[in-house]
């Protein structure tokens, strides 16, 4: 872990070496006003107590933004267990320590939380019905946010895609320069969200620092409507790749893990409490792929 300075506020991230935790990374670089201190797996396993009171006692966090987390959506159904270690049991360990010792905590969920709507935005107070077992072990990670008595904002976020590690902006990219064709899902419908801009969000959220505004759920993803082939389409579209694409359903895709056939979120409460100026989706993946695509 890197070296901090105590004059400045302190903000731990876990997970640091996911898609997120990697924007953080960069976005960190770019600001002087926080003391970042990134761990990954090998540095603070959140699953082990003892590591976490360890390091939330030696770095005294004023935030700690938990980008950790179990989040291959498929492979939960076989290793439930597991998932709900990492994004539950974990969570109770972050949760506890900062208890102890103080600090706030800034935690990241999932569209796959809310129960089937298909006809407006999801709200956060529309009600929580998860299907998959990794919304499951979401669902359970913010049920310990929400009995806990610290200062907490959890974020659910939708269809996240980065410049980092692997998502499905990259994958497309591969396959599209690889085939000619390929059957993209188009009957799941939500909104993508570029990390970039959700790292944006999290510094906007420490600076205001306002615990008015905290022990409460946000929704969180860039403007705009689409599907996952349409999405494909626009990748291949900006990139000048001149792959086909055909659609397929979800039924037909099969995936181990069942998906909400509606993802799109109202941002209201987000942007106004946070005036927060979103951006279309189309925009922020022009912005991603400027820095992918060569
Ligand atoms: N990706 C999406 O489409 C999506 C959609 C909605 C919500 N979210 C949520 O957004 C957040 C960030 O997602 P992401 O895409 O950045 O995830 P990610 O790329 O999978 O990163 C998660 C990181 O957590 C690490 N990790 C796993 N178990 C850990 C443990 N016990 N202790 C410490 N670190 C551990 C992983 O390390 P290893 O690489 O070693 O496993 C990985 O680096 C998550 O809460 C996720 O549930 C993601």
């Amino acid at each position: 872990m890197e070296v901090h300075f105590p004059e400045k506020k302190v903000i731990l991230v876990t997970g640091g070496n996911g898609q997120l935790g990697k924007e953080l990374r960069s976005f960190a670089r770019e600001q002087d006003r926080f003391e970042f201190i990134f761990s990954s797996r090998d540095t603070l396993d959140i699953s082990d107590q003892a590591e976490v009171y360890n390091a939330i006692k030696k770095f005294s966090p004023a935030y700690v933004v938990n980008c950790a987390a179990y989040t291959n959506v498929d492979k939960a159904e076989s290793e439930s267990e597991l998932a709900f270690l990492i994004n539950s049991t974990a969570v109770n360990h972050v949760v506890g320590a900062l208890k102890i010792y103080g600090g706030k905590l800034i935690h990241f969920s999932t569209d796959y939380v809310y129960d089937t709507i298909s006809d407006r935005p999801i709200n956060e107070d529309d009600s929580c019905e998860p299907k998959s077992v990794y919304g499951k072990s979401k669902r359970a990670g913010e049920l310990v946010l929400e009995a806990s008595d610290i200062d907490w904002i959890n974020i659910r976020v939708s269809w996240l895609y980065s410049s980092f590690n692997h998502n499905f902006v990259k994958t497309m990219l591969r396959l599209g320069a690889e085939r000619e064709e390929l059957s993209i899902v188009s009957d799941q419908v939500g909104t993508p969200t570029y990390t970039r801009d959700l790292t944006q969000v999290i510094y906007e959220m420490i600076k205001k620092d306002d615990p008015s505004l905290m022990k409460s759920h946000y929704n969180f993803s860039n403007n705009g409507v689409t599907n996952w082939a349409s999405f494909a389409k626009e990748i291949f579209k900006q990139t000048n790749i001149k792959c086909k694409v055909g659609h397929t359903t979800t039924e037909a895709y099969d995936a181990p893990a069942p998906r909400p056939l509606w993802s799109v979120m109202s941002k209201d409460k987000i942007t106004k409490n946070y005036e927060i100026k979103l951006r279309d989706w189309q925009e922020s993946l022009s912005a991603c792929l400027s820095l992918v695509h060569t």
